[in-house]
């Protein structure tokens, strides 16, 4: 279906593809493998017409293609779902799907039942119930992600690519999605899949190929790979193991961060928590059960409606995040674009943002100090960046992702909020930042982490709260994690008695 032959793409400072190879046939799932900044993006964006390769050659059903723009290659049959989706949220579902070419009537008019049938008929083709008349800005990420297939298969979708889809939705939305990718696999569909939670691959792929530093390592099909050398090939080297090892429970630690009561619109009703000095708390929950509020709600940056939050004894004002970060709250929120990254500044001061006290003498920012900062985070969390100075908007997901990690680890907090930490992030980074956690756990940080990898809640948590609908239903100890409580707890009708913490 799709041949990639000798390509190349260099920007400035990088060579992103070196004589980079890859075929993908009608019907079949192929995973794209690699470090944060292999060029798994970038192979997508040189097959989808959005990059012009310095060289080499793309063969497209049996045709060498030589995009001019992303719509030629869209009008051909290649749709892309990037990361971040490009709906229009005031539209209807319908009108996303029918955009730019709506069926029309006699008289030139849109034809709005034609489209409501259509529609229907696409999210049918799919298995996927959906009223077309919906507002999309109302809908679910996961009901928007269906909402963006269902616009590629009205194109007549040939090749359709996803790049990490799953990094917005969990539990049972994944299960929905990897069907319906099935199901267009079946029908000839070729789809090509970009992701770096592994069992999704083992779950989903057919065939794999994976880079590393912009050139092909491996190709093949999935059944002459286990995890192990999966992970070698992609990072090359053996990966011991991914978590550290837990100590033993200290209960006389000391309470770091204190939660009564809080309530916070839209979502939190009623929460109440405790972290102690040394402890990971885990926040799970599927998306939308008011886990991110809460972290906002504690951290100021949302307003409380009731409740108090106390830091080592003290209250933690509401409404000020910059009083919070004063006191040792650092917060690595899961909106590295909106609300993380500050683009025109180059890595260094990325990293430094939050603490600029600790950088400023008599007055003065002392950049040297600030480069060296981030020269050695640069390598103790291997991010694929020329240097300190570069900027930070080209960075491939997973590195940006690494650079705010680091900010907030900088700022040596009393307790660190983490929403999302390894999203999109590598295994051999992930690796590294469970370690790093671990290690700043063991300093006496108290460290509340969300997340929806429930791989990764169970491997690195203390204790874990499982939230639904803007409470807590109950609290895991380490020793009785597994997927199946905690997805019990996600969607059980009532909190479990007396197990709240
Ligand atoms: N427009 C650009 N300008 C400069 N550098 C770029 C640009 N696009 C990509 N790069 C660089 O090319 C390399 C490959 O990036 P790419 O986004 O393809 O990685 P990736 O494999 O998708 O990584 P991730 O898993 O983190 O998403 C990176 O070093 C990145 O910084
Ligand atoms: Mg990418």
């Amino acid at each position: 279906m799709i041949e990639l032959q000798g390509i190349c793409k260099s920007f400035p400072g990088v060579k992103s593809l070196d004589q980079v190879n890859f075929s993908a046939r009608a019907g079949e799932i192929h995973a794209l493998l690699g470090e944060n900044g292999a060029g798994k993006s970038t192979l997508i964006k040189v097959l989808a017409g959005a990059y012009t390769p310095d060289s080499g050659m793309i063969t497209f059903a049996s045709v060498p293609r030589v995009w001019a723009s992303p719509r030629q290659a869209q009008q051909a049959g290649i749709h892309v779902i990037y990361q971040e989706l490009v709906l229009f949220p005031d539209l209807s579902v319908a009108e996303n799907i029918f955009i730019g070419h709506a069926p029309r009537t006699r008289w030139g008019l849109i034809d709005r039942k034609a489209m409501i049938r259509k529609t229907e008929s696409a999210l049918a083709q799919l298995g996927h119930r959906l009223d077309p008349r919906a507002r999309v800005g109302d809908l679910s990420v996961a009901d928007q992600q269906m909402v963006e297939i269902a616009k590629a298969l009205n194109h007549d979708v040939k090749l359709l690519v996803l790049d990490e889809p799953t990094a917005v939705i969990s539990g049972k939305e994944v299960v929905a999605l990897f069907e319906r990718l099935r199901r267009l696999r079946d029908r000839g569909v070729c789809i090509i899949y970009i992701s770096h939670r592994l069992e999704e691959i083992f779950a989903l792929a057919d065939r794999i190929t994976i880079l590393k530093d912009g050139k092909n390592v491996r190709a093949g099909s999935v059944k002459e790979f286990d995890r192990a050398s999966l992970v070698t090939a992609m990072v090359g080297r053996p990966l011991a193991d991914l978590y550290p090892p837990r100590p033993p429970a200290l209960p006389a630690a000391p309470v770091v961060l204190a939660v009564c009561d809080l309530q916070a619109l839209p979502r939190v009703k009623r929460v109440d928590l405790e972290v102690r000095a040394g402890e990971i708390l885990g926040l799970a929950g599927m998306v939308g059960s008011g886990r991110t509020e809460v972290a906002h709600a504690i951290f100021g940056s949302q307003p409380r409606q009731k409740g108090s939050v106390t830091l080592a004894g003290q209250d933690v004002p509401p409404a000020s995040p910059a009083e919070s970060i004063r006191r040792g709250i650092g917060f690595m929120t899961e909106d590295r674009k909106g609300e993380g990254l500050l683009a025109q500044l180059p890595v260094y001061a990325n990293m430094t943002a939050p603490d600029l006290a600790r950088y400023t003498r008599l007055g003065f920012l002392q950049r040297p100090r600030e480069v060296a900062l981030a020269t050695r985070d640069i390598q103790r969390f291997r991010i694929a960046v020329p240097g300190p100075t570069s900027g930070v908007w080209h960075l491939s997901g997973g590195n940006q992702q690494k650079i705010l990690l680091s900010r907030w680890m900088a700022i040596r907090p009393k307790l660190l909020i983490l929403d999302e930490p390894t999203r999109g992030v590598d295994v051999g980074a992930k690796a590294e930042i469970y370690r790093l956690i671990r290690a700043l756990a063991a300093e006496g940080v108290a460290v509340l982490m969300i997340s929806s990898e429930l791989p990764e809640i169970i491997g690195l948590c203390d204790r874990v709260l499982v939230m639904k609908e803007g409470r807590v239903m109950g609290a895991l100890a380490a020793e009785t994690l597994s997927e199946e409580a905690i997805m019990t707890l996600a969607t059980a009708d009532a909190p479990a008695r007396g197990e709240a913490a």
